[in-house]
């Protein structure tokens, strides 16, 4: 399932955060590639530790804890510190996979990465190429998304990043384990939760008020069935 969140941060923020990041101190991107995705990775990134990537990353996080979409979705249980990279003059990164196990930067744990998200931080019209593109169960699907807005995919796709071959390309990353780790049941969910939303808004709503409850109990018995805390 590919959902795309819009508008995770406004243009004031946009504006805040390329400025920012226009003076970032970036590093070779392969530094947190395993083996095989070191060999097609060819971009920069801001280091874990690097405190402007830790100060931009608490705002998107802020911002996804206000977002009820992404909190559907993706029903996460830990969020990563989100990264920041910088495709430009011909940076790609080829087809690879993520890892599936990730050390949380600064402690002993560890989370599991069910969920990838890029989120977009320049507008689409100031490069080309760049394009994110995931392979779907239906084929492969090319994601460029306006400034501030975020896909989330699964973590088990293969995916790649088409060559920027002009401007420059900002972008953040990050990895979610959700409560419910597979795919096609966090799906379930979402279209249970999207159509208990649409029977609540509909019509008079005492009428609606037993089914759309009724409907709500299934979902909370699916998700107490299929949830890991
Ligand atoms: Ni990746």
């Amino acid at each position: 399932m590919l959902i795309q969140i819009p508008s995770v941060l406004d243009a004031t923020q946009l504006q805040e955060f390329r400025q920012q990041l226009d003076s970032a101190e970036w590093v070779d991107g392969r530094i947190s590639a395993g083996y095989l995705a070191k060999q097609v990775k060819h971009n920069r990134q801001l280091s874990d530790d690097n405190p402007l990537g830790k100060k931009l990353g608490e705002v998107i996080l802020r911002s996804l804890q206000r977002n009820s979409l992404f909190s559907v979705a993706a029903l996460p249980l830990r969020i990563l510190p989100p990264l920041f990279n910088c495709h430009e003059s011909g940076n790609t990164y080829g087809r690879h996979v993520d890892g599936a196990i990730r050390p949380i930067p600064g402690s002993m744990h560890r989370i599991r990465t069910d969920l990838s998200s890029t989120l977009f931080l320049s507008d689409p019209a100031s490069y080309d190429g760049g394009e994110l593109v995931i392979d779907d169960t239906l084929g492969p699907r090319e994601v460029k998304l306006a400034a501030g807005d975020m896909v989330l995919y699964p973590g088990t796709s293969v995916h790649q990043v088409r060559p920027v071959t002009r401007g420059k390309r900002l972008a953040s990353f990050f990895w979610i384990q959700s409560m419910v780790r597979e795919d096609h049941k966090r799906k379930i969910l979402f279209d249970l939760d999207t159509a208990i939303q649409r029977v609540a808004g509909t019509g008079n709503p005492n009428s609606a008020a037993g089914p759309a409850t009724e409907l709500s109990g299934v979902y909370h018995n699916l998700l107490r069935l299929w949830a890991e805390l």
